[in-house]
């Protein structure tokens, strides 16, 4: 295991790539699934064992939220959720901020208006 000051801060990333938003989609699988659910929605397996509902995290107010806050939230806590800045290493949160604007942004994305690899692609899911 790597030893990470986890008060160390990583500044904000200034661009999104691919490997953030993996890392970003890794982390959240471990840390916030069993809550928020894998779309986000709220409906994780703790919840459905009786833990307070956990948010939505793809619904309007937090879409309109600035990153540094969604940030704030997964370091800090908010109401029932503990904080988890012990756990998770700065640069890992803004991370899983990255993948969580990816799950807010895959909530209505058109099919249609996908490219056509990537269309291919989730058709040949179905
Ligand atoms: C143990 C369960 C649990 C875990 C794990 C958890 N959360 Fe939460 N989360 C909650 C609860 C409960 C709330 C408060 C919901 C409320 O009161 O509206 C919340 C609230 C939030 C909010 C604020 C929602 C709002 O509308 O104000 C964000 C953002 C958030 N969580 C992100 C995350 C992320 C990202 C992770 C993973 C790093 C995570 N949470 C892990 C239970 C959890």
């Amino acid at each position: 295991m790597p030893r990470v000051d986890p008060a160390r801060e990583a500044p904000q990333p200034q661009t999104i790539s691919r490997d953030l938003i993996d890392r970003g989609r890794e982390r959240y699988g471990v840390f916030c699934t069993p809550c928020h659910g894998q779309d986000g929605r709220g409906g994780g397996m703790i919840v459905a064992r009786g833990f307070p509902p956990a948010g939505d995290l793809t619904a309007e107010p937090l879409r309109r939220a600035p990153a540094a806050e969604i940030y704030g939230v997964i370091g800090n806590g908010r109401r029932a959720m503990f904080g988890m800045a012990q756990m998770i290493p700065s640069a890992d949160r803004w991370a899983i901020v990255a993948y969580v604007r990816a799950l807010q942004l895959s909530q209505d994305a058109v099919v249609a208006g996908l490219p056509p690899d990537d269309r291919a692609r989730l058709e040949a899911t179905r």
